[in-house]
């Protein structure tokens, strides 16, 4: 294809990687999970990370843990505030464990949540809000730190899409209680599957190791806070204290995450470049609406919303782009009260949804890459120019 959507980062470090944890015969969970867990946790200046087998098991063990917590726990029928655009496992965890979801709309020019409108939605019932910055442009996330402590609220960052951002020179991904990242394919980097949460919080972060792997105490201290040893071996390796799940990651995952991670910084700068060449294409040109940064976009992809004033024909569009040979695919999951799962949820509207649904009925983007997409830009902007 000569513009994809989704490419590889992977060379032959990774390959190594992967054939050193072949030859040592040992995949399960071990030794290379637990060095990329610190080395990760370490960039983004975060005391703990729990690996997890993709981001979706992060999201779900995050939520999870909060209504474990001792002091404080989040309880059925508690409201989360939601933005109305962002990936279907931001809200399915929120959904199973019986949450009240609250959506608010999107900002045209960032796709994040409309700041302004979170007091709006806040009730008595308000526990938790969760923050996500699409596309690798960070949301207010200062702001929603702000409102949670005001409030009392715990904030779970989704930061599965914004690897590498930054706000007021503080990484997206740390500003949460809980804050979760995505190895999957294409984005910032990639260990097959794969996810990992992000604690400064060290009863979070017992909870989250024990619902990963089956609620067992297995993989805790002796001095953790979540039991007390009875001190009979026989049954505290197999001791079960929480409904947990097995989400455990590979050491093959591991071992790649320790490779990916040391070029994350060389990737991010090329994706940023990329990102300035669009921006000089396609901004200040009515016809186009294209994602305006907050902070320091970590650019995981490329969106243009038509200029709905202007009656554009999107599926003319989609026609030329697929002529070219241009992948092009909706903003991360649209506006999620377009899903026919939402019958299954319990959730309320707050004032009006606009942004949101012009985001999922005029937009799309295109994919970023860690290497030079020169050619691929201005191939695209002739495309788009001529067709809009
Ligand atoms: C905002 C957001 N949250 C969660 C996920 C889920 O990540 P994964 O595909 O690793 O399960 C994604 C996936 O891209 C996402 O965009």
């Amino acid at each position: 294809m000569f513009y994809e959507l989704a490419t590889s980062s992977w060379g032959q470090e990774e390959i190594d990687a992967m054939q050193g944890v072949i030859s040592s015969g040992f995949f399960t969970m071990g030794e290379n999970v637990k060095a990329f867990e610190q080395e990760f946790a370490t960039y983004f200046g975060k005391k703990y990370g729990i690996m997890v087998n993709s981001g979706s098991s992060a999201n779900l063990i995050a939520v999870a843990a909060l209504f474990f917590k001792k002091d404080k726990p989040l309880k059925r029928g508690d409201e989360v505030i939601v933005p109305a655009i962002s990936w279907s496992t931001t809200y399915h965890p929120l959904q199973q464990y019986g949450l009240k979801l609250r959506f608010v709309d999107v900002s045209l020019e960032t796709l994040n949540v409309d700041e302004t409108q979170l007091e709006a939605a806040l009730t008595p019932n308000t526990k938790a809000i969760v923050a996500v910055s699409i596309l690798g442009n960070p949301a207010a996330l200062d702001v929603m730190r702000a409102f949670a402590d005001k409030h009392g609220l715990y904030l779970i960052e989704d930061n599965c899409e914004s690897m590498d951002a930054e706000l007021n020179g503080q990484k997206a991904g740390t500003f949460g209680d809980l804050n979760t990242f995505s190895f999957f394919f294409s984005h910032h980097i990639s260990t097959m599957e794969g996810g990992i949460v992000l604690t400064d919080d060290l009863e979070l972060f017992h909870l989250c190791r024990s619902l990963r792997a089956h609620g067992w105490t297995r993989d805790l201290p002796p001095d953790s806070p979540l039991f007390e040893s009875r001190g009979n071996d026989f049954y505290e390796a197999y001791r079960f204290i929480l409904p947990g799940y097995n989400v455990r990651p590979l050491e093959l995952e591991g071992a790649i995450g320790r490779v990916q991670l040391k070029k994350l910084p060389g990737m991010t700068e090329q994706r940023r470049k990329n990102w300035a060449l669009f921006q000089s294409l396609f901004g200040n040109d009515e016809r186009f609406i294209i994602q305006k940064e907050n902070g320091k976009s970590s650019a995981f992809s490329l969106t243009i919303i038509l200029n709905p004033a202007l009656n554009p024909n999107r599926e003319k569009v989609f026609a030329a782009l697929k002529e070219a040979d241009i992948g092009y695919r909706i903003i991360t999951g649209g506006c999620f009260l377009r899903h026919d799962v939402l019958e299954y949820y319990d959730y309320e509207i707050v004032g009006e949804i606009k942004n949101a649904y012009i985001a999922h009925d005029y937009g799309f983007f295109v994919g970023n890459h860690p290497h030079d997409l020169t050619p691929q830009l201005h191939r695209l902007h002739e495309v788009l120019n001529a067709v809009v």
